[in-house]
């Protein structure tokens, strides 16, 4: 893409969430937390043209680099994004994204009577099958809309 084309500035640190599948810039905010209450500098782009993609999202945090949790939760809401960490303007790292075996925290379980859900210091922790996530104390599935149970820290 050049300059010219470019939609939201280059950012000097922090980290680029790029090729989101489209629609899907929220949810991924949600995943890290942020909502703009803590002055963190954020920059969106919904549905902007891509090569690759048709239409993408994408979602830049400055001075902001990714836990290993939010990098899994993420894998299974984008598939396809890529994660670029970037120092002094340059992308220091690249990292295309895996589904992970399992995914903990970030995802609440829907079960009410779940350990994890309970007033326990227990993180949730979901075994990621090919259609869902399952919670590894009470088995309950999630099929759809993953991004649903999200649950901000
Ligand atoms: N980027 C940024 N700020 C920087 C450097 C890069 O916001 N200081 C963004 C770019 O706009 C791009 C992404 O980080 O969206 C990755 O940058 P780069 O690897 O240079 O772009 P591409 O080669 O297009 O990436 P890819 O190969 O992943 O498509
Ligand atoms: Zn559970």
């Amino acid at each position: 893409m050049s300059d010219h084309e470019l939609r939201v500035s280059k950012i000097r640190n922090g980290t680029v969430i790029d090729h989101i599948r489209a629609g899907q810039a929220l949810n991924v905010l949600a995943i890290l937390g942020i909502d703009g209450s803590d002055g963190e500098e954020v920059s969106v782009g919904m549905n902007v043209p891509s090569d690759r993609m048709g239409r993408k999202d994408i979602v830049k945090v400055e001075g902001k680099e990714l836990s290993q949790n939010e990098v899994d939760v993420l894998s299974l809401i984008a598939p396809d994004a890529s994660i670029n960490i970037i120092r002094e303007y340059e992308v220091a790292e690249k990292h295309r994204l895996e589904r992970p075996e399992y995914v903990v925290g970030i995802l609440s379980c829907p079960n009410s009577n779940c350990i994890s859900t309970e007033d326990e210091p227990v993180d949730s922790k979901f075994e990621v099958l090919s259609d869902g996530v399952r919670c590894e104390y009470c088995e309950t599935i999630i099929r759809d809309d993953l991004a649903a149970h999200i649950s901000v820290k």
